[in-house]
């Protein structure tokens, strides 16, 4: 069943309305993709090339590694790449049986983590219905967000979640704070972590001024190097500062206002930075060193036109 693959979860701060902006900066020719901060990894969606992007012809990653630090966001990713047919059936009876009474049970039902699959069901269905999308998760380890009676989309969206297990056959799927990344050459970075004051919005701890710099660093250590990194942040002047140096653009995004909880759309503006490419319209040249036996252990781009770094 093949079709186009978009993310399988809403998620706060996902990317997908501005996967075309993302896109239309991806770097030209790197060998693996890396999404540390995947959440509902819109930009690793947009990137396939049944995605309806034009931009695809950058091609579908020929490698790829996605990770979060949130264990129960991995383990859907996991059950979604490897038990595809029992998810399905899963989350029919989910959505056969959706109620506000099975709501509660399921709330209940996702402090179990023992089988995985039953796990992923509830965590895609609780997502589904939940209020906002928000991942809220009590002291004994129950899930908290109260059910969205305007409930907005499907619950199972069987052609869309398979066509998602197809694109994640053969991708790295992991655990980890992007901490732990090991910059290498070649590898086309995409970091979107979570922007200053909404970490609490994903439960997984604290993301201040601290762990902002940690990413900056990270970014710093990509380039060094030999890899491409793309960061999206909030536009503020103490981001600027942490990636002086590097390109660094103004986007208008329209999405929901996830901070004010209101459920408002609106234009906000966002930074995009990168470390290659001045402008879309830029003229590149690769330059790659190669080992004796024709692996890239370095790459960069040259580029021949430059504008003014805002
Ligand atoms: C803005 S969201 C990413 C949205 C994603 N780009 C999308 O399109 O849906 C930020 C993500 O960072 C994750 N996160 C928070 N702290 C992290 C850390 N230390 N290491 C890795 N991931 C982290 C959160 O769990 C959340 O999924």
């Amino acid at each position: 069943m093949r079709g186009s693959s978009k993310p399988f979860l809403k998620w706060i701060g996902g990317k997908r309305t501005m996967a075309s902006d993302l896109l239309a900066r991806v770097p030209v020719g790197y060998n693996k993709y890396c999404e540390p901060f995947v959440g509902g990894g819109a930009l690793f969606y947009a990137l396939q090339p049944d995605a309806g992007y034009s931009a695809t012809l950058f091609g579908k990653p020929t490698a790829a590694h996605l990770s979060d630090v949130n264990a129960d966001l991995i383990t859907a990713y996991t059950v979604v790449r490897d038990n595809i047919d029992e998810l399905v059936d899963e989350l029919k009876r989910h959505t056969k049986n959706h109620c506000f009474a099975h709501f509660q049970e399921s709330r209940i039902a996702f402090a179990d983590k023992s089988n995985p699959v039953k796990f992923a069901g509830h965590f895609i269905y609780l997502n589904k219905t939940c209020y906002r999308s928000k991942f809220e998760i009590n002291k004994k380890g129950h899930f908290s967000s109260s059910m969205d009676t305007n409930l907005d989309g499907e619950i199972l969206n069987e052609r869309n979640l398979r066509n998602s297990s197809i694109a994640l056959q053969g991708v790295q799927i992991e655990c980890r704070s992007f901490f732990d990344i090991v910059p290498e050459p070649g590898v086309f970075y995409y970091l979107d972590p979570p922007y200053y004051k909404t970490a609490q919005l994903y439960n997984v701890g604290d993301f201040g001024k601290e762990s902002q710099a940690a990413v900056a660093k990270k970014c710093r250590d990509i380039d060094k190097a030999g890899g491409y990194f793309m960061a999206s942040n909030s536009a503020e002047d103490y981001i600027r500062e942490l990636y002086a140096g590097f390109n660094i653009e103004k986007i208008n995004v329209h999405r929901v206002f996830a901070q004010e909880n209101t459920g408002k759309f609106g234009t906000q503006e966002e930074l995009l930075i990168r470390n290659y490419g001045e402008n879309e319209n830029m003229e590149v040249r690769h330059e790659r060193k190669k080992n004796e036996n024709g692996d890239i252990i370095r790459q960069r781009q040259i580029y021949k036109k430059s504008t003014s770094r805002t």
